[in-house]
């Protein structure tokens, strides 16, 4: 049986081992998501949302049972799902442990599902993030996505959403401007 850690502790008790297992900077290691990993990828989700928007398991096999969708896995403690549909792609959702932020994992699953959102003919890839969530909007920023939409007050604290989308093919701009 399968027994899944998503975030090991790092510090002075910490074997060499698991140092090197939350240390991906250099080798991250991203598996596309199946029938085995609904679990291990709402552990992630729930130690990185607060329990009001975490995913479980069922949510998430649902989600990896629909058309178009795929998700991924950083073994270090990073999940991500997204769906494509025609020529367009969704990141469906993006969430790293609180103990294996900052190690490039989102950069690097974002990156993965870039890859295989443009492999699949995807022309961009949208998203939306709350206004108030800074390391996800540095993240996109500094990552090429632009706003293209804006949802005033959409999340339960009041806040914005952001479109935000990331052309996929050359030469082609993020998309028409549906800010309301
Ligand atoms: C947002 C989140 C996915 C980032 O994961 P991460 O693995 O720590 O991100 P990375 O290490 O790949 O960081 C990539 C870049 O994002 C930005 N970033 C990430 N965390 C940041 C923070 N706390 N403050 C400011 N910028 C941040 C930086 O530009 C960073 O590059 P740098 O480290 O070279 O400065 C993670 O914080 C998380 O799971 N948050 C809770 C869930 C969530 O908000 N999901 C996204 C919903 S849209």
């Amino acid at each position: 049986m399968e027994v899944w850690r998503p975030c090991l502790q790092r510090g002075p008790g910490a074997s060499r081992e698991s140092v090197l297992r939350t240390t991906p900077l250099a080798f991250p290691m991203i598996i596309p998501a199946g029938p085995a990993h609904p679990l291990a990828m709402a552990a992630i989700h729930a130690a990185a949302f607060p329990p009001s928007d975490a995913w479980g398991p069922a949510v998430i096999a649902a989600q990896l049972g629909q058309p178009g969708v795929f998700g991924l896995i950083d073994e270090s403690g990073g999940m991500l799902l997204a769906r494509i549909a025609a020529d367009e792609a969704e990141i469906l959702t993006l969430a790293v442990c609180p103990e294996a932020r900052r190690h490039g994992i989102a950069r690097a699953l974002l990156a993965e599902a870039v890859s295989q959102a443009r492999a699949r003919g995807a022309a961009r890839l949208l998203l939306e993030v709350s206004a108030l969530n800074e390391a996800a909007c540095r993240l996109y920023e500094t990552t090429g996505f632009m706003r293209v939409g804006l949802r005033k007050r959409y999340y339960a604290d009041g806040a914005d959403a952001l479109i935000l989308a990331l052309p996929l093919m050359p030469n082609l701009r993020p998309g028409a401007n549906t800010e309301s």
